[in-house]
């Protein structure tokens, strides 16, 4: 995939459903008892596989008009999948559905590509076994392919020792089959799209500080869902507005939850010009964005940031290498288990341009300013890294050649196609 230098980005863009909304709607509306119908559900790859589980386990999903309307058969309702699960590339996918498995009367087995078969997986597989689960690395190496043994479970209080939406979510879900309450305790909070869902849906929750508490055997009732636009695919257009001189773009009805809205408050802290014009609330909070061009400089990304724009760092890397002064990424080790290990690749990818880039264990400085070059990436098979790049091959004399540019259909099919429209 090639990227030309651009010379200003103008118009307006609706940006695809989120991707965690998505895969959520799928699951609890296979858990509901009756109709749920899912609005501008986003159809990557990643929530695509979520589908193919589903139905591999009895949900009858179909596409009707623009929605997604899925049958639920009730907590207790999904049946032995033939076959092992296959969740293609989508860590959400496999960390959320096997807190689904732990309590079901059944034996399943998660597969996946060659990516998710080196993400971390005890970080779900020591809770669960905590509450009673039977779930095994078939491997060894605490990685996919997992095989669960379902059976009733039994509610614990865990606390977590990352921040992750995934953890948080998995033991959730298995808290609906356990025997009493479930609380999961983060260091700090993570995107809580699952909390706000299950409650939608029926699920009694209670929330304190960094802390959640489900209480068990819930009856889910479907819903009509409608998904906003993902504030991490609308953070390449972001980047790209306020990096271009003299863009203007306007980004319709994208999730702003707090949880999720760090990258917006991070290109303010760097001088960017991102307005809220109109905001909307539809079970998450919604907003218009407006983005216009103009200087950035360095900032220090750290600490609670962190987990409210942890798939945005790829791109904020991009903007602060052509940013004025020092940008510091701390405390994001978990870049190093995503897709890729996107604190080596982006360090390379960026390094290769010219930029003077540091990976750190946790992070990476960048000092900004240098003028960089065009050259040839890789994409590493990781959407975030595809589409970083093409944000920096619109600032480059001489363009971008991104290896392996395809995988953006994991999250944002459509991704090329929309950058071409803005491109003035
Ligand atoms: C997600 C949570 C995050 C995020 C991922 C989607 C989710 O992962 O990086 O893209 O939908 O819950 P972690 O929970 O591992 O931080």
């Amino acid at each position: 995939m090639e990227i030309k230098k651009a010379n200003r980005l103008q118009g307006t863009l609706t940006v695809p459903g989120d991707k965690s909304i998505s895969h959520r709607a799928v699951m609890l509306g296979a858990l509901a008892e009756g109709k749920t119908r899912i609005s501008h559900f986003l159809e990557g790859a990643d929530c695509l596989s979520t589908i193919d589980c589903f139905r591999s386990m009895g949900i009858d999903i179909e596409r009707q008009g623009e929605e997604v309307v899925v049958q639920g058969k009730g907590l207790h309702g999904l049946c032995a999948p033939a076959s092992p699960l296959d969740v293609g590339n989508s860590g959400t996918t496999i960390r959320l559905i096997s807190g689904i498995l732990a309590g079901q009367a059944f034996e399943s087995t998660l597969t996946g590509d060659s990516s998710i078969k080196k993400r971390p997986m005890k970080r779900i597989m020591e809770p669960l076994s905590k509450m009673g689960a039977r779930i095994e690395s078939l491997s060894g190496n605490g990685c996919a392919p997992l095989h669960i043994s379902g059976r009733k479970l039994t509610g614990i209080h865990y606390q977590s020792p990352v921040a992750s939406a995934q953890v948080k979510s998995c033991l959730l879900l298995a808290g609906m089959y356990a025997d009493s309450p479930t609380t999961v305790t983060e260091p700090f909070l993570s995107r809580n799209h699952s909390e706000i869902m299950l409650r939608q849906f029926g699920a009694e929750l209670c929330s304190s500080g960094t802390s959640v508490t489900i209480q068990p055997s819930p009856v889910l009732k479907g819903q009509d869902i409608l998904v906003p636009g993902d504030i991490s695919s609308a953070a390449y257009f972001i980047a790209a507005a306020c990096l271009v001189p003299g863009s203007e773009v306007l980004l319709k009805n994208v999730g702003i939850n707090p949880t999720r809205d760090g990258f917006i408050r991070a290109v303010r802290a760097m001088g960017g010009s991102v307005t809220c014009v109109r905001e909307s609330f539809e079970g998450e909070p919604c907003a218009d964005l407006l983005i216009k061009a103009g200087p950035l400089h360095g900032t220090v990304i750290e600490g609670s940031l962190i987990p409210t724009l942890i798939d945005e760092i790829p791109v904020l890397a991009v903007m602060a290498a052509f940013a004025e002064g020092e940008t510091v990424i701390r405390d994001a080790a978990e870049l190093r288990v995503k897709e890729s290990d996107r604190i080596a690749v982006m360090a390379e990818n960026l390094s290769v341009l010219g930029a003077d880039v540091t990976p750190l264990e946790d992070g990476m400085v960048i000092r900004g300013g240098r003028t960089l070059r065009g050259g040839k990436v890789f994409a590493h098979g990781d959407h975030r890294v595809a589409m970083s790049m093409a944000v920096a091959g619109l600032m480059l004399d001489g363009g971008i050649e991104i290896e392996g540019g395809e995988c953006v259909a994991i999250s944002y099919p459509g991704f090329f196609r929309d950058l071409a429209s803005l491109v003035a």
